[in-house]
């Protein structure tokens, strides 16, 4: 991108007054509707830093898509994960982004997809066993937790190969959840985030023990899991196989927690809610899960799917885009602008804060019909592509999108085989949450047995 020379300089943006506390509170929905009264761009001022707001998908694209040059990671995601992961994909920019980035792509990419269904099989057996004993035999409850444990377990099988028992999940599934309520108080309060993470304040200290617990556990795992001695193959080996074939810099010791606990951090809890939101809107809407089921059992019986050679039902692909598109689970893609720039006619200062309302692009008529309404079936049409970003667009993709796919399939698949999933009444599809947008209220989903 060339400083001033972006075309059509069509785009206008609009101030807007706005509290400071509203956006610190909920900077998610406040950046919806500061952008969406502004008619798709907003600006205004807080702490003397211009924040721009968007749901324009054509700007959004275009910020997305640009190079490092004029966008940089958002100080507060770096301040709050580096104490979680330390040096990883999360948190570099530049060449050390780049490598990482690489590896994961080529690593993550969609011809593993037979990798992540067998480890996703074996993790959602074992899950569901754990969970089936504590439950009348012919029904099955899952909770928020449940969701999350399913994940914990398959995303370990399919980077690590390994089978957790049931104390060493609770312990990193524990671990993980606490992280994320602790890195929840950097967004509470912002003044932690002045705070480098070495200094011994009782959040980053309890961050730190937290961190340490994950490291224990993972530890001889991941050793194992590396190991040349090891016969089966896992992704964390691709990865360190990837990048010395590929000649990059080596991982060595500490980079392996800090790159697996990244791909934890990134993958577990974003797809566990991914999942909770579809069981939400399958509920609210039964006849999609009688059709997933119908279909399921039409293609595969009460069989596993063999992934590489059949295709997925339709509905199943466009019940799980249509619950991004309503509910995406990264509601807010936040980045600060590091060079001068003007990108279509909107001007962008250096240290502007830009954020894009992903939940505001995905509601805005302008590029949805019925916006509000869960139709599945609109996904089996063309869309424009700008404007559906679940997972980002541009170099900043999630490279954990096939694998986060392909475990929720065959997570619904599974259960649509064999359950039928109770209704729930009265349930709301209010969000919380910034960085992950969570249901406000969570829900038990009862699963009963077919005979
Ligand atoms: C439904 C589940 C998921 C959703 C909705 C999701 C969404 C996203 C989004 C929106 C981003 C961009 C964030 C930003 O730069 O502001 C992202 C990045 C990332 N995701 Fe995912 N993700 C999911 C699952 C996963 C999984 C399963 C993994 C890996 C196992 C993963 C690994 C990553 C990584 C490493 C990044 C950072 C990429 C980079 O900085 O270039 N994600 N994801």
């Amino acid at each position: 991108m060339t400083t001033g020379e972006f075309s059509p300089n069509n785009i206008s943006a609009k101030p807007i007054n706005v509290e400071a506390s509203r956006i610190l509170k909920d900077a998610s929905v406040a950046s919806y509707e500061t952008a969406k009264q502004a008619g798709g761009v907003s600006t205004f001022e807080i702490f003397n830093k211009k924040v721009i707001t968007i749901t324009n998908a054509d700007l959004a694209s275009l910020i997305q898509y640009d190079n490092e040059e004029y966008f940089g990671r958002s100080e507060a995601q770096k301040h709050i994960l580096q104490g979680v992961v330390g040096k990883s994909i999360l948190t570099q920019d530049g060449a050390a982004w780049k490598s990482l980035k690489g590896s994961c792509n080529n690593s993550l990419s969609r011809n593993n997809i037979e990798k992540y269904h067998q480890g996703t099989q074996l993790g959602l057996d074992s899950a569901l066993k754990i969970q089936e004993k504590q439950e009348e035999e012919a029904s099955l409850i899952l909770k928020r937790y449940n969701f999350e444990s399913i994940f914990v377990q398959t995303t370990t099988k399919v980077f690590l190969n390994a089978d957790l028992t049931a104390a060493e999940s609770a312990k990193l599934h524990n671990a993980y959840v606490e992280l994320a309520a602790l890195s929840a108080n950097y967004i509470k309060y912002p003044v932690l985030m002045l705070m480098p993470s070495w200094m011994p304040h009782p959040t980053n200290i309890r961050m730190r023990l937290k961190s340490n617990t994950i490291d224990h556990v993972l530890k001889p795992i991941i050793k194992k899991a590396i190991s040349k001695d090891t016969k089966t193959a896992s992704l964390l080996r691709d990865m360190d196989e990837e990048v010395i074939r590929e000649k990059r810099c080596p991982l060595k010791g500490k980079e392996h927690f800090s790159l697996l606990k990244s791909l934890y951090i990134a993958g577990i809890k974003t797809s566990a809610v991914t999942l909770e939101w579809i069981m939400m809107y399958l509920s609210e809407y039964p006849e999609y899960w009688s059709q997933l089921s119908t279909e399921c059992l039409e293609l595969y019986g009460t069989d596993y799917p063999d992934v590489e050679n059949q295709a997925d039902p339709e509905c199943l692909g466009n019940i799980i885009n249509e619950t991004m598109r309503l509910s995406p689970t990264a509601p807010l893609i936040a980045r600060k602008v590091i060079n001068d720039c003007t990108v279509a006619g909107v001007k962008m200062k250096k240290k502007d804060i830009i954020l894009i309302s992903v939940y505001g692009i995905h509601r805005s008529p302008e590029y949805w019909e019925n916006p509000e309404d869960f139709i599945p079936s609109r996904f089996s049409k063309p869309h424009n592509p700008k404007a559906y970003l679940p997972f980002q667009l541009g170099p900043h993709t999630c490279p954990g999108q096939h694998l986060a796919r392909r475990m929720i399939a065959t997570v619904l698949i599974r259960l649509a085989q064999f359950y039928d999933l109770e209704p729930i009444q009265g349930k709301s599809f209010e969000y919380e949450g910034n960085v992950v947008s969570v249901p406000k209220h969570a829900q038990n989903f009862r699963f009963v047995k077919r005979k």
